[in-house]
């Protein structure tokens, strides 16, 4: 068997990408699509989990990284920078690394996960926290980029996008067709974007013979794409998509639009049900912002729709891993019972004896 070469070198011939691009890769993509009988059960349909948290950094932002940095590398610079709400730095200081660039990050005051600044700091990126939310980053980083010698790898880059697609073309390759339906949390809007893209494309190819209806999540407290307004204070405890004013609204109402998807928002609660239902019923555990799409589903179906003898993918973006202060705020009690080094004492306080 073959190593899995990475998006780049898989899709090559299907990404705009400078000819003879020499690929920095850590062999992102080739994610499962894992079956929920669970999610089938629910609904009637053929439910799969694109499960986005087996990339190399833990998030789907890596298939955008592999091409940013190959370019940026490629084009002679020597730093980065990147606005981001967590997932994106931390993919960005790892393919950062890998490439010899210098990783330039700017977050928001105090609504990063744990693990992912952790990875941002461990893979060496020089971190700036904005007294502000993602949406002043990005307009720093914007600025930055326009008046300094540092590469912007934001997915406002399109570059970013172009790696991004590849997961449709691997739903696409793995279930022989596209999927009737395809749901997927929405942030900063790139991804939503990206997977029409690439659907598009492989249905204009003939490599599929269908286009997926497209249907976008937000969280109630940042949900800029269902209001039609921008957030100017978007709150969420899915920290990954607590984005007021998405870069990528344009491209975003234009696939839900042309698929005849739509955008709805779920709250913190159903998201934070779903993850935790997720992690007991199928096995994948995901972080908050994750589990928006499958929150989704189950909204809909509690208000009637039908996916009944479809087919449905949902994106599951990134691992549970890197946020357990949120995972574990709704138990109380982690550890059940402290006992004796004593197997009674164990069977005793599990019930068994
Ligand atoms: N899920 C996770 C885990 C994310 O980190 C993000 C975005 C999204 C979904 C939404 O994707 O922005 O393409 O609509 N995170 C960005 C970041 C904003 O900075 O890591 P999107």
């Amino acid at each position: 068997r073959r190593q899995w070469l990475g998006v780049i070198e898989e899709y090559r011939d299907l990404l705009d990408l400078p000819e003879g691009l020499q690929a920095v890769t850590l062999r992102e993509g080739g994610t499962p699509l894992v079956h929920s009988e669970w999610l089938s059960g629910l609904t009637g349909a053929e439910v799969w989990l694109k499960v986005e948290a087996n990339n190399p950094t833990g998030s789907f932002k890596d298939r955008g990284m592999t091409a940013a940095i190959s370019v940026a590398k490629h084009e002679g610079d020597q730093a980065v920078v990147c606005a981001s709400t967590g997932n994106t730095s931390a993919s960005m200081a790892a393919y950062a690394a890998k490439a010899g660039l210098k990783p330039l990050v700017l977050i928001p005051e105090g609504k990063i996960a744990a693990g992912k600044m952790a990875q941002a700091v461990v893979h060496g990126a020089q971190i700036i926290m904005v007294r502000g939310n993602f949406d002043h980053c990005l307009d720093i980083a914007r600025g930055l980029a326009r008046d300094y010698p540092v590469a912007l790898v934001n997915s406002v880059n399109p570059v970013r996008l172009q790696g991004q697609k590849t997961a449709s073309f691997e739903i696409c390759d793995f279930l022989g067709d596209a999927p009737d339906y395809h749901l997927l949390p929405v942030g900063n809007a790139g991804n939503i974007a990206a997977y029409w893209m690439g659907y598009q494309q492989y249905s204009g190819l003939g490599r599929s013979s269908r286009l997926p209806v497209m249907r976008g999540f937000q969280a109630e407290g940042a949900a800029p794409l269902v209001t039609g307004e921008p957030f100017p204070d978007p709150e969420t405890k899915a920290t990954a998509i607590r984005v007021g004013n998405p870069a990528s609204w344009h491209l975003a109402e234009m696939a839900a639009k042309e698929s005849e998807g739509r955008f709805a928002a779920v709250s913190d609660a159903q998201i934070l049900a779903a993850q935790a239902e997720l992690a007991r019923r199928d096995g994948v555990f995901v972080e908050p912002a994750s589990a928006a799409g499958v929150a989704g589903l189950l909204a809909e179906l509690a208000a009637g729709e039908s996916y009944a003898g479809r087919t449905v993918a949902i994106t599951v973006t990134g691992h549970g891993l890197k946020d357990t202060a949120t995972a574990l705020e709704s138990f109380t009690d982690i550890v059940d019972t402290v006992v004796d080094a004593d197997v009674e004492a164990a069977a005793a306080a599990a019930g068994l004896a």
